[in-house]
């Protein structure tokens, strides 16, 4: 699979389980764990779909491996963050959310030396 499908992919995956959460969150009435939520759909499906969307606009950053290294980079920083906000809201440890919070930052690290090295399009 390409690098922008792959994005996409993890970022609808990221949506479909941030929308039954956020049902859940409606139906019970307990709000607690909406900032994870609004992390979870923010930083892993609306930023994935940016990425991926940039990706699919620079067709010569897809070629090498460094845009598939910002994949794996970005997925784990939701894994590791989302649940790390569910333990530091419970009070039971900080440590996921601040890794995860260093993952995110270097994947958008990632995402300014891409762009940086990556024309849109396909040059002549
Ligand atoms: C089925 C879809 C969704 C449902 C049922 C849902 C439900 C909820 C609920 C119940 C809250 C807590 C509100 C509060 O305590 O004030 C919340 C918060 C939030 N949701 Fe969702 N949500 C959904 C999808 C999304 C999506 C797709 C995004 C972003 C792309 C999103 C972003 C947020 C944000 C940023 C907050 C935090 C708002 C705040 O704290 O002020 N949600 N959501």
């Amino acid at each position: 699979m390409t690098t922008p499908r792959l994005f996409f992919a993890f970022g609808a995956l990221c949506l479909l389980i941030g929308m039954a959460w956020g049902i859940h969150m409606s139906a019970s009435g307990d709000h607690a764990l909406s900032p994870a939520h609004a992390h979870l759909n923010l930083v892993g499906f609306v930023l994935a779909s940016i990425f991926g969307g940039w990706y699919a606009l620079a067709p010569t950053a897809q070629d090498g491996m460094l845009g598939r290294i910002h994949l794996v980079l970005h997925a784990a920083a939701v894994v590791v963050m989302v649940p790390g906000i569910v333990f530091a809201i419970q009070g039971t440890g900080e440590t996921g959310a601040k890794i995860g919070s260093v993952l995110a930052i270097l994947s958008g690290l990632m995402f300014l030396v891409q762009v940086l090295r990556h024309p849109i399009g396909r040059p002549a």
